[in-house]
């Protein structure tokens, strides 16, 4: 453990809370139907609203980021609708996984790991599959590392599918990159908590478009998206709500609103800048070539230098926690996330680590 005696976390989820947001979430639990209450939810929903600019205010379930990614599917298909899911890593697969589970018919279009989506690929398989009803992307794909041009593939999926719903899973990209709901032209934004939002881990967040809600179905009792919709406008949810990370987020959106947007995203690229060529330099290979997500850097290790142990290193000496790779990667890279609460100086203590331990071998 390190002097400070406090894990140092540089994963890419769950990330550091910071200090404000700590002690925002620390205080005495207030009841969850109170008008307290009701004022800091409304409050923090439209927060949330103008960080993603959507076009109607967005919904706070309890639960990670996967639910809000089952929800969304869920209350926007029948059985037998054809959608469209990007395949571009972990998540991506997931989307095709949720579609299977809801018995939807499934059109997958895939890319390499470490790369983004051909847009003549999207644009010619979309030729002869007009009838899609939904289309499933992330925005920046953690497994891989990868910001996928979004703007871009939504261009195509307007012209291709303009009956099409666009859901987009932001949940690394939100705090990290711009995320403009209503200019992209999306029908579904989904983040996550334990990312650059900067709390821990429980809840998740959906917003949804105007013509998104015309086709929301509600199938399951526990997440009707029309009754939290009707309810949370009041500020009172169906259930319980985790409110300390409702109050957490109200203060971390604070934290952001005061940064400034344009700030924010231009740290995280200094960030990414930074830790990318500190690694180059010591021979280590950055995973992706081109659409580099800000928010995480990945990276093969110098050759003689195992990523897995590198990894259980940096933890046993340095209390330092980074990731692994996932899937076929899982033994040859390594993930380190940087999105949210993190500094030059932060990435200074972890290079620093990393060259002490590399060039111990
Ligand atoms: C892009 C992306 N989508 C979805 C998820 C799943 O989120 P959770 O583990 O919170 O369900 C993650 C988590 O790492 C993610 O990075």
């Amino acid at each position: 453990m390190n002097i400070m005696n406090q894990t140092k976390l540089f994963t890419p989820g769950p990330t550091v809370i910071p200090e404000r947001v700590l002690k925002a979430m620390s205080a005495p639990v207030i009841h969850h139907r109170s008008d307290e209450f009701k004022k800091i939810f409304l409050e923090t929903r439209k927060k949330f609203q103008k960080l993603i600019n959507s076009e109607s205010e967005p919904i706070f379930l309890a639960g990670s980021g996967t639910l809000a990614m089952n929800a969304a599917l869920e209350s926007l298909t029948e059985k037998k609708d054809k959608i469209l899911t990007f395949n571009g890593g972990k998540f991506g697969a997931r989307w095709g996984e949720l579609a299977k589970t809801l018995e939807l018919e499934l059109l997958e279009i895939t890319c390499p790991w470490g790369e983004s989506f051909s847009l003549e690929k999207i644009n010619s398989l979309l030729d002869n599959n007009t009838d899609i009803k939904v289309a499933c992307i992330q925005h920046c794909e953690t497994s891989t590392g990868i910001l996928h041009p979004i703007k871009k593939i939504i261009e195509i999926l307007k012209v291709k599918l303009p009956n099409a719903l666009i859901v987009i899973d932001c949940i690394t990209s939100i705090g990290v990159s711009e995320v403009n709901m209503t200019d992209l032209g999306a029908d579904v934004i989904i983040g996550g908590s334990q990312k650059a939002l900067m709390l821990p881990p429980g809840l998740c967040m959906l917003a949804l478009s105007n013509r998104a809600w015309e086709r929301v179905k509600p199938k399951t009792y526990y997440w009707n998206l029309i009754k939290e919709r009707e309810g949370q406008a009041k500020g009172s949810p169906q259930w319980t709500p985790p409110s300390s990370i409702i109050i957490g987020l109200n203060e971390s959106l604070s934290m952001i609103e005061e940064e400034g947007y344009d700030n924010l995203y231009k740290r995280h690229l200094d960030l990414s800048d930074f830790i990318t060529t500190a690694l180059v330099k010591q021979d280590f290979k950055i995973f992706t070539k081109n659409h580099t997500a800000p928010g995480l850097t990945i990276a093969y290790t110098p050759e003689g230098v195992s990523a897995v142990s590198l990894i259980q290193s940096l933890w046993d000496r340095f209390g330092i926690r980074i990731a692994g790779g996932q899937g076929a990667y899982k033994e040859t890279i390594v993930r380190i996330g940087h999105m949210g609460h993190y500094f030059i100086e932060d990435l200074k203590y972890l290079y620093l680590a990393i060259l002490e331990l590399i060039n111990e071998k």
